[in-house]
């Protein structure tokens, strides 16, 4: 090599050092499609999420569907095309997700389920899942219920049902949960069920029209989230009942809201649902992105909070 050329070659390398060492510190892009701002569960999720990534240095475009599966449909497809490296989720529905990861798959885009799990005729479509066991959590509220029915044998009780969004992973399992585990007291019968979709507004209004019918004593109220569960509140009291007493009230999710209406004598029982996903959401992102083996199913520890332990535990509640 002459010395020209070898200077040449120096050279050259020497401008291409900073391009390749940009490349190799390039922050990670996450496109992240959330649920929505339904319920003080999702804010603190989101919150949760924001903060980790910031932390983590990693770059997230953030998307909220606003409960709707067509805008997350959009926002994954808007991610695929800007290239992020990482696409994770928190799905509105279980199902009707096959067609989109596909298109992430033939991207090479790897994709992370979190909070919410889907249904998918091939489960490889997506890399791995964090999030609750939400059956479990409904079997939690059945045998809060079973326990305290046990301790009045023979007693019939009515109970009604405020189920989350129509369709959804918390909505279907907190059901099946909670069925699995009631049906062992054939003295506990649900009259009557319906979606509240997962907010206070909603969950008011469909109380107000179970409390109008009549027909049977509510005894219970089981509903799938502690924001319907504080909607419901409202409307029993603006019937004149005492929620707490009159009507048992057992909801999910272990909101600060929630500890206060317990503190107030009008909540029974709130099973926790974690929200704060966000750091082990990031972590795990990371490992999938540098192709590291991780567990295709991660669950959140979680406890049983009855209104007997809600000034103790409500200065150490974190949402
Ligand atoms: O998916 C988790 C559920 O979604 C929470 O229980 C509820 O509050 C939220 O809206």
């Amino acid at each position: 090599m002459t010395t020209t050329l070898l200077r040449r070659t120096l050279l050259g390398a020497a401008l291409l050092a900073p391009l390749v060492a940009t490349a190799a510190d390039k922050p990670l892009v996450m496109g992240f499609s959330q649920v929505g701002a339904e319920s003080e569960w999702r804010s603190a999720n989101t919150a949760s999420v924001k903060a980790a990534a910031r932390q983590a240095g990693i770059t997230l475009k953030f998307a909220d569907a606003q409960q709707k599966q067509e805008n997350q449909v959009k926002a994954i497809r808007t991610f695929i095309a800007q290239k992020v490296d990482v696409i994770a989720f928190s799905p509105v529905v279980e199902s009707g997700w096959d067609t989109v990861l596909k298109e992430a798959r033939a991207a090479r885009i790897p994709v992370v389920l979190t909070d919410r799990a889907v249904n998918v005729s091939d489960p490889s479509l997506y890399v791995s899942f964090i999030g609750s066991d939400f059956v479990e959590e409904g079997r939690k509220a059945g045998r809060w219920l079973l326990e305290r029915a046990a301790k009045n044998p023979g007693a019939s009780l009515n109970i009604v049902e405020l189920q989350g969004t129509v369709g959804s992973a918390p909505a279907i399992d907190r059901k099946k949960g909670f069925e699995e585990v009631i049906k062992a007291n054939p003295k506990l019968q649900v009259i009557r069920s319906q979606s509240g979709e997962f907010t206070r507004a909603k969950g008011k209004e469909v109380m107000e029209a179970f409390l109008k019918a009549k027909d049977k004593k509510i005894d219970v109220l089981y509903a799938h989230n502690d924001d319907m569960a504080i909607g419901a509140i409202q409307a029993i009291e603006e019937a004149g009942l005492k929620p707490g007493k009159d009507i048992t009230i057992i909801s999910i999710d272990g909101v600060k809201g929630a500890f206060q209406a317990m503190l107030a004598g009008k909540l029974n029982v709130t099973i926790e649902c974690n929200p704060l996903l966000g750091p082990q959401l990031m972590e795990l992102a990371r490992k999938v992105v540098a192709g590291q083996p991780v567990e295709k199913r991660i669950t959140v520890i979680e406890g049983v909070f009855p209104a007997e332990v809600a000034a103790k535990e409500l200065p150490n509640r974190k949402y």
